[in-house]
């Protein structure tokens, strides 16, 4: 037997030895205190679980989905793009309802990429945008994200002949893992280099709804001529607390929805009713409702920070997602400071090289843990 070669193209999991220890010490009856799963903790809305346990006795629902999912919640996408961003999207062309942002991202590669292709992508980054394109034969290069140019890609420094060949640019703002915000005027700079270059922009914007101090984040759509050029992913798992129930949806120009309608229909059979259903209430939640949701991640991050600035971190306030993004002392790969603090602490944190090797020397904390747990980690941190 053989696997196919596409797969060896898949970094070994770095986190093998730190799963092992995990296991050990819960074994031990030892308490963990995770830090490293970006999973909201916080329940899905009780009006968005009500409508499961209504919609689910419904007939029509046990019955195989559309891959483009009900119509009426291709128009609720359309209502909440309007009033969140005032930007209009046709709910029958422009508008893809997905099992999930990652569903949808790692599909969105066959639909661009051919053997050989290039590839633009973030690192730090979802892996998913590197995998997607591995699968479907393309090659990465890497747009390394640093701290000295606020964690955005420098466009200047990709190569003529790299932007010549690349077909499309991953980019996801509110980032994970660093947390980084994007401006306006950066989101024009990327408009015009895709334009001149004829390249996609795919933006990931899974995060737009977890922010705090009063900041919005933006739409990349929002651009003049974006439309024209990019697709952007929404994810209902971290605005809505909807991880588990797999949905979320892309937006934008037709010419770049169809294809990925082709790709989804010919291997997927949508999302389930019901779920769709849910997903139209949660997409109805008041942003009095979401502020609050967002105030107790915020309290969390204050406290997190303080925290690892009292140890001599120097961690910024993120003003968004759900993550802190924390350089490490000198003298340990972020794996092995990882493995201390696991050692030490009984805490675990996700090693930045996780996310690509330019994530090497931070580490990353996940505000969705609760609130009891966050103070217990929070103590052993600093005592
Ligand atoms: C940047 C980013 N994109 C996409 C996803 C996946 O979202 P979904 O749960 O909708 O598949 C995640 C999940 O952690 C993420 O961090």
């Amino acid at each position: 037997m053989k696997i196919a070669k596409r797969l060896e193209k898949i970094p070994p999991y770095l986190f093998v030895e730190i799963s092992k220890k995990i296991a050990q010490k819960k074994s031990q009856g030892i308490e963990i205190i995770n830090f490293g799963i970006g999973d909201p903790d916080l329940p899905t809305p009780t009006p968005v679980i009500n409508e499961l346990q209504k919609t689910s006795l419904i007939n029509a629902n046990h019955r195989y989905p559309e891959t483009d999912g009900l119509p009426e919640f291709r128009q609720s996408i359309q209502k909440w793009y309007k009033n969140r961003f005032n930007l209009s999207f046709n709910p029958d062309t422009e508008i893809l309802p997905l099992i999930g942002a990652k569903e949808g991202i790692g599909h969105t590669a066959f639909c661009f990429i051919d053997n050989g292709d290039i590839a633009l992508i973030p690192d730090p980054g979802y892996p998913v945008y590197s995998v997607g394109t591995w699968f479907a034969g393309g090659e990465c290069y890497t747009m390394p994200l640093t701290e000295d140019n606020q964690w955005l890609p420098d466009l200047n420094a990709i190569p003529e002949d790299i932007a010549r060949k690349a077909k499309v640019m991953w980019l996801n703002y509110p980032n994970n893992p660093t947390s980084a915000i994007a401006n306006k005027e950066y989101f024009n700079k990327v408009v015009d280099f895709a334009k001149s270059y004829e390249i996609i922009v795919l933006h990931d914007a899974c995060y737009t709804e977890v922010s705090y101090d009063d900041y919005q984040p933006i739409s990349f759509m929002e651009i003049p001529g974006a439309k024209d050029i990019a697709l952007e992913f929404h994810s209902l798992s971290k605005s809505y607390n909807m991880t588990g129930w797999r949905v979320g949806y892309v937006v934008g120009n037709q010419k770049l929805i169809n294809p990925l309608m082709i790709v989804k229909s010919n291997l997927d059979s949508g999302i389930p009713q019901a779920i769709q259903s849910m997903a139209m209430t949660a997409l109805n939640t008041t942003q009095e409702s979401i502020n609050k949701r967002n105030q107790i991640y915020q309290n969390r991050r204050d406290k997190i920070v303080e925290a690892l600035n009292s140890l001599g971190l120097n961690v910024e306030k993120p003003k968004a997602s759900l993550y802190i993004w924390a350089k490490i002392p000198s003298g340990y790969s972020s794996a092995q400071y990882a493995t201390k603090l696991l050692d030490e602490k009984n805490i675990v944190v996700t090693p930045g090289s996780g996310y690509g090797s330019y994530g090497e020397g931070y580490i990353r904390l996940s505000l969705t843990i609760p609130d009891d747990q966050l103070d217990k980690g929070i103590d052993k941190l600093i005592n």
